[in-house]
Formats: C-alpha cells, structure tokens, sequence
C-alpha cells in the first residue's frame, strides 16, 4: 500500500542551530536567484520598505543581522546608510554581494557595544533562530537611544483566498522549484519552520518586553510578508 508522503521533521532544539547554519550553508550559492525567482522579485521591494522604515541619518552605521547574501546590505547602501552585515553561515558570507563589511557571528550574542549602532535590520530570520528573546534583547542592547530595528519575517495572511493560495504555493511550489534548482530539504525546511514564529501579536509584545517601544506591524503583499518595526527609547 503507498504510505502517505510525509514532510520531513523539524530538527531538535539541540540540532537546530548546525542543521540550520549546515543548511544555508549548501543552499548559499542558488540563494540569490531562488528568492527572485520564487518571490517573483517581490522580495527586493520588502527590502526597500524595510529600509525606509529605518529613519536611519545619511551614513548612520546599520547593522543587518542574520544578512545572508548581502541583499539588504545593499539596500542600505544605496539608501546612503554604511551598512554592516553580520551572519553565522560562512557559506552565505562567502557568496555575499554588497560592499559592506562583514563580521561572522551569532545573532544571539552580537559581538557589537552597547549602544553604537543606528539602526538594526533582520530579514526573513527570526524563525531560523534557536530562540528570539535574546536576539531582541541583544538589539535593544545594540541600538543607540533613538534609532529603529526592522525585522522582515513571512507571515499568515488574514484574507482566507488568500490564505489558501499563498499556503498551497509556500507547502508545495516552494519545496518543488527548490528541489529543481537547489536542495529540496532545505526549501521544505523553510515554510515548515514557520511554527517556530510566535503567534499573532505575541511578536509585538515580545519586543516590547525587550525594553524597545513604539512597535508597529506592517503587512506587506496581502499580508504574506510582515515588517516588524521598533524603536529604543531616548535616555
Ligand atoms: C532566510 S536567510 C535570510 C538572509 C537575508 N537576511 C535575506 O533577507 O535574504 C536566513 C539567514 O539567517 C542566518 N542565521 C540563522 N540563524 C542565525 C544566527 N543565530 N546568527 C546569525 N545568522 C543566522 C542564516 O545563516 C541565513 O543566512
């Protein structure tokens, strides 16, 4: 009898931080095109709306966490922004494509002093960490008093057409394009891992219990995408 095909289980909590650097590491070099193609280039107008969200100064030093291929990086840069990317996957951080420098560290524990950056910005990585209290608590300790984060993470739309569409894309498409051209694990492991997001607005009230306030959630392209956006309180 044919056994019901099943999707492939979400490592543990121990094995996740290896699985999920081991991971991108192999899927760096297609990184870049997958997400054009998938996104339908979609994903470059997310990263300008995040950048605009920053109100960071002319120069102002922003540090992309969790930076990947450097495409936010670049964002940053051409928004006039001296963008810092810093990532754990040293094969991301061989295949990135900005300028920027790059420092390869862990988002949970940010080799940066407190208070010197002028902004923070983190894309499509919140559900890849082992655990996102300390990420936040490790930007609100980075952020000078005044300056803004924002967080770019896939999200459940409300709409329910569109919730069925998008849902069927993300489960079955994704892991099919990314199983032609790249690494099929990997593009399963990533709308699976969606249940590490918190629910809702859990999200909002986690970051307000990180000490940053004024949190705004922004839904973009019919709320499959969010952008979540905070600010550290002057002194
Ligand atoms: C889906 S990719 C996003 C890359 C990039 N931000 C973008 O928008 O295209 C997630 C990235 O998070 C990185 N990552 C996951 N956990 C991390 C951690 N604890 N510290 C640093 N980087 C991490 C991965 O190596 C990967 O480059």
């Amino acid at each position: 009898m044919k056994q019901p095909r099943k999707k492939p289980p979400l490592p543990t909590f121990s094995e996740k931080e290896l699985t999920v650097r081991k991971m991108f590491d192999r899927i760096a070099p297609r990184y870049d095109f997958l997400n054009r193609l998938m996104t339908f280039g979609l994903d470059t107008r997310w990263r300008k709306k995040t950048v605009k969200h920053m109100h960071a100064h002319p120069g102002g030093k922003v540090l992309d966490v969790a930076c990947g291929t450097g495409d936010l990086c670049d964002s940053l840069h051409k928004a006039g922004m001296k963008a810092v990317g810093m990532d754990f996957s040293r094969g991301m951080l061989k295949s990135f494509n900005s300028n920027a420098p790059l420092i390869n560290g862990d988002a949970l524990k940010i080799p940066i002093h407190d208070s010197s950056v002028d902004g923070v910005t983190c894309g499509f990585a919140l559900r890849n960490f082992l655990d996102i209290n300390p990420f936040l608590n490790e930007v609100a300790r980075i952020l000078k008093p005044g300056s803004r984060v924002a967080i770019l993470e896939v999200d459940e739309p409300e709409n329910r057409y569109i919730k069925t569409v998008h849902s069927f894309y993300f489960n079955k498409i994704v892991p099919l394009i990314g199983g032609l051209f790249s690494d099929k694990a990997a593009y399963s492991y990533l709308p699976s891992s969606v249940i590490y997001l918190p629910e809702k607005n859990e999200i909002i009230k986690m970051i307000e219990q990180s000490g940053l306030s004024n949190v705004k959630k922004f839904r973009l392209t019919g709320g499959i995408v969010q952008l979540l956006v905070a600010e550290k309180p002057k002194n």
